[in-house]
């Protein structure tokens, strides 16, 4: 099972497994890892499951559809370079080893 590393906005890590086929809000959501609030449920229309991927793993994601584009200009912490929805990003063995960062705020 792949894992995915989430650095809190204190600094800490929470490493934990998310298995292929799900996402990485619900891998956060499952493991109760704080600042992921995913109202919508993913959706996609909420904008409060913004992650800040490590550059080391942004080029590996597939770009984010329009939907997504959309919301990500609606973050309640500003969007970075590397800015996506994690419900948006679907866990594939491929990204083993990802890790994301939580913004400060999500509303
Ligand atoms: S959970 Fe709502 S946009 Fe991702």
């Amino acid at each position: 099972v792949p894992s995915v590393t989430y650095r809190l906005p204190d600094g800490s890590e929470r490493r934990v497994e998310v298995a292929v086929g799900s996402s990485v809000m619900r891998g956060a959501v499952e493991h109760n890892i704080p600042g992921i609030e995913a109202e919508c449920g993913g959706c996609c229309v909420c904008a409060t499951c913004h992650v800040y991927v490590d550059p080391a793993f942004f080029a590996l994601l597939p770009p984010p559809e329009e939907g997504e584009r959309e919301m990500l200009a609606l973050t309640a912490s500003p969007p970075h370079a590397t800015s996506r929805l994690s419900c948006q990003i679907a866990m594939t063995a491929a990204l083993d080893g990802l890790v994301v960062e939580i913004p400060e705020r999500q509303s």
